[in-house]
């Protein structure tokens, strides 16, 4: 009986300890191409690294190189003949439409790396969500694609689609859908990058190779 008590308080110490090391040890704040927290709520581009294919297009004259200046964006378009939820696609030549972040805490009003969040795009259109989800996997092109229709917060099994990750990667950062918001619901884990399709959309998907991407204040 004693030494089951002692157990029961050494662990206790032991869990508040490994908290309070986990407190201490909050991941990195996520910053703006300006250098400022990303906020919750707070509207936001996410804005491909390098922009479009500058290197190539240093002739001032070429159309392309106007676009190279504006770089890339993230947009929503209609793939197929579904009617919703529209798809997230990368297009050149426009800094792309804003979005916002909710961590996983809502409380929380900072954006962290390696924290599972809601990522929204600001803009209403017919659809009934424009916050990303994973979609089913696509067995014609064997590709995971990023699709919208999700819903924000209640973290756990039913929500397992719509949770993404900020991770740092050199001195920006790429998107991954990695999530941890309930254990042991699957394992996969991958970089959030881009498939261009048969009709030349780029469209975001789960890829091995990471994709380079900075945060511009709207
Ligand atoms: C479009 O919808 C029709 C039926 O509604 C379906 O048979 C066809 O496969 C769809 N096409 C595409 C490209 O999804
Ligand atoms: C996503 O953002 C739009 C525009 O701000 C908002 O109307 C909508 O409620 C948000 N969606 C969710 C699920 O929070």
């Amino acid at each position: 009986m004693k030494s089951t008590l002692l157990a029961f308080l050494f662990l206790s110490a032991l869990s508040s300890q490994l908290w309070l090391g986990a407190a201490d040890a909050s991941p990195e704040q996520v910053v703006d191409t300006s250098g400022k927290k990303l906020r919750a709520g707070a509207n936001y581009y996410i804005r491909p690294v390098p922009p479009a294919r500058c290197d190539e297009l240093y002739d001032p004259r070429s159309p392309e190189y106007g676009r190279c200046l504006i770089g890339n964006g993230f947009v929503l378009v209609r793939i197929g003949n579904k009617t919703c939820p529209l798809d997230v696609v990368v297009v050149e030549g426009f800094r792309g439409l804003a979005l916002t972040f909710t961590p996983v805490n809502p409380k929380k009003g900072v954006i962290r790396v390696n924290t599972d969040l809601n990522i929204n795009f600001t803009i209403q259109t017919s659809c009934p969500s424009n916050v990303w989800k994973l979609d089913d996997f696509d067995a014609s092109t064997g590709q995971w694609f990023v699709t919208t229709g999700g819903v924000v917060g209640n973290p756990g099994y039913e929500t397992i689609r719509n949770w993404f990750k900020i991770i740092k990667y050199d001195d920006d950062y790429k998107l991954v859908y990695c999530p941890s918001v309930c254990e042991n619901c699957g394992g996969l884990c991958k970089n959030v990058g881009v498939y261009v399709d048969t009709n030349g959309n780029r469209r975001l998907a789960l890829t091995n190779d990471p994709y380079k991407v900075q945060f511009q204040a709207a």
